[in-house]
């Protein structure tokens, strides 16, 4: 029950409303877009580094501008090991909570913390939450990079067996899967994402950035 509530609301009534946002890639290709959010900390971040590089896997993250300030030594690492790195907003902004204005601010000082390192200007909205007036603001300047397989791993609800058997079952040859290298989602991550990352790499798969 639970399973299948969770993967209903992979949001097929936003994508249609917002087309420009990159919610999968096109490809029958073994391959796969892991992307991680909220970070970096040093808690969990060193950790997702480490389990990607044994499998030689490239990913993207979704940085929170306050969090690049206070671990600059981290965000060097991510970019010193050849991954992507977005904006996410300067500290985890809602869309629909806030002003146009305030929160166009918010992702700017975001791209001040992130420096030149958004090369490919992906913004990810936090919670996945954008209005119809913020979308076309931000569609000529951004990639909106969304997903297709949403772990739960932030989730304290969700049991870290079902994140990881969602995740392996809904993930398709191009899906853009979303973790947190956040300390909500740690427990869950750490069991889950060496797991999705054996699983894979043994049926062929390669992990790529965006
Ligand atoms: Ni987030």
């Amino acid at each position: 029950m639970l399973d299948a509530l969770l993967f209903t609301k992979t949001p097929a009534l936003l994508s249609s409303l917002y087309p420009a946002c990159l919610w999968k890639v096109a490809t029958e290709e073994k391959k796969l877009y892991l992307t991680f959010d909220d970070g970096p900390i040093p808690e969990v971040t060193p950790f997702v580094l480490d389990e990607l590089k044994k499998y030689k896997a490239k990913a993207t993250f979704f940085c929170i501008g306050k969090n690049v300030e206070a671990n600059p030594g981290i965000f060097k690492r991510i970019i010193k090991e050849g991954h992507s790195i977005g904006n996410h907003t300067f500290d985890h902004m809602s869309g629909w909570k806030h002003q146009n204005k305030t929160y166009f601010a918010n992702i700017e000082k975001g791209n001040k913390a992130l420096g030149r390192e958004n090369k490919a200007r992906l913004f990810r909205p936090p919670y996945g939450k954008l209005k119809p007036s913020q979308y076309l603001a931000l569609k000529g300047k951004y990639k909106i990079v969304m997903w297709d397989v949403l772990t739960f791993d932030f989730d304290l609800k969700v049991p870290k067996g079902l994140v990881l058997r969602n995740t392996l079952k809904h993930t398709k040859p191009g899906s853009i899967i979303v973790f947190h290298d956040s300390l909500k989602a740690q427990p869950k991550l750490e069991y889950a994402l060496p797991r999705v990352l054996e699983h894979f790499s043994a049926k062929g798969f390669k992990f790529e950035k965006l």
